[in-house]
């Protein structure tokens, strides 16, 4: 008589057994799991070539931390940026730090677009192929408007807030990863792309641009790496990164909290997942499990925490506008 339960029975153990798969790797990757970075510093081609990494946007916030932690691990940096005066100091701060490393800066406005954008790229990109390459981070980024505005409805927004903020989150990383990764590829060793995605790509109201963006980077991102599979290269490791609020960034210099935190605890989290096996992953365990659970949520629920999240940021800038 309880024959016609055994189906019900077979699906509760499948979706239990599945979540609790889930639970143990979200244990695994965000708490246990040691980082495989360390295999990108090698000297495949000979043992004098010694290891760079390459990170867009170095000049302030996450990917100052990217390239102070780099430095840690004894990578050589090439600096991008658009502030030759930010980069210098940089370098020189790095070069104090780390005397036996190579710091090199590179600059160009990530907000420009159009064929002529698209061949200065290419030319930065060719005064670095003496180097051996091995990582590359797309950091470049920003949410705001050329007046810094971030929340705005797209009526309000200017055509030519349009075009910089696709230029600066998706055509430069798309225009700049397609000029670096031959040589990325050219040595045949072990080699890493990772890039910073945006929970905005949840779709915020008033950010629809920045999170539209910041969505075609992860799709970008997690297409390269299906594509290195597909060509047999899985010596090349391509990692999305999913990004909520980071403070100690050119927008925030408030202190830390658990669902924001440091640039520094950041930049040192995104590297714990490298090597992880995910295509998309988040940098701490409190935005991997809030970033989760918005997507589980149904849409009534998440329409209203996206909404509701949107209307606070708001209402804190708001004052502190005023306090300003
Ligand atoms: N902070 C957050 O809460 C947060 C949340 C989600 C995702 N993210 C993502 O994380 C990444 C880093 O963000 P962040 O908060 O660290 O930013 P940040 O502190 O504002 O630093 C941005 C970096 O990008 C450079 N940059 C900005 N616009 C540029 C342009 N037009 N041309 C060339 N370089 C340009 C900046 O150069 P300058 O020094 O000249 O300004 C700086 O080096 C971005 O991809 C962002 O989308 C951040
Ligand atoms: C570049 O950075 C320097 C140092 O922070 C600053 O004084 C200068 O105004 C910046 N230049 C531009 C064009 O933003
Ligand atoms: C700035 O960081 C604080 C935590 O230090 C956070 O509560 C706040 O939401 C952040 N502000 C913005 C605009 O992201």
């Amino acid at each position: 008589m309880y024959t016609s339960l055994i189906p019900l029975a077979v699906i509760g153990t499948i979706w239990t057994s599945l979540f609790t798969f889930k639970v143990l790797n979200f244990i695994w990757i965000y708490f246990l799991r040691p980082s495989s970075i360390k295999k990108y510093h090698h000297n495949h081609i000979h043992s004098s070539a010694p290891p760079w990494a390459i990170i867009t946007g170095a000049s302030d916030g996450i990917g100052k931390q990217y390239a102070h932690e780099l430095a840690r691990l004894d990578f050589n940096i090439v600096l991008h940026g658009r502030n030759a005066t930010k980069l210098h100091h940089l370098r020189t701060e790095l070069h104090d730090e780390f005397p036996h490393l190579s710091f090199r800066a590179i600059v160009a406005d990530a907000s420009k677009s159009g064929p002529e954008s698209s061949k200065h790229i290419q030319e930065i990109v060719d005064t670095l192929r003496d180097l051996h390459v091995t990582i590359l981070i797309n950091n470049v980024g920003s949410g705001g408007y050329r007046d810094g505005t971030v929340y705005a409805e797209i009526q309000d927004t200017e055509p030519e807030d349009i075009d910089h903020l696709i230029n600066v989150n998706a055509r430069f990383p798309a225009q700049f990863t397609r000029a670096v990764v031959p040589l990325l590829l050219s040595h045949g060793g072990p080699a890493l792309i990772l890039s910073m995605g945006s929970m905005g790509e949840l779709g915020c109201p008033k950010l629809s641009l920045y999170g539209a963006a910041k969505c075609f980077d992860m799709s970008f991102s997690r297409a390269l790496r299906r594509e290195m599979i597909l060509a047999g290269r899985d010596h090349v490791e391509v990692l999305g990164i999913m990004t909520g609020s980071v403070t100690g960034v050119s927008h925030n210099k408030s202190k830390a909290t658990l669902q924001t935190p440091d640039s520094g605890d950041f930049a040192r989290g995104a590297f714990q997942k490298v090597g992880c096996g995910e295509d998309v992953v988040a940098a701490t365990a409190f935005q991997g499990l809030v970033w989760n659970m918005v997507r589980a949520m149904p849409l009534f629920l998440r329409d209203q925490s996206l909404i509701s999240g949107i209307k606070r940021d708001m209402e804190m800038r708001a004052k502190l506008a005023k306090k300003a």
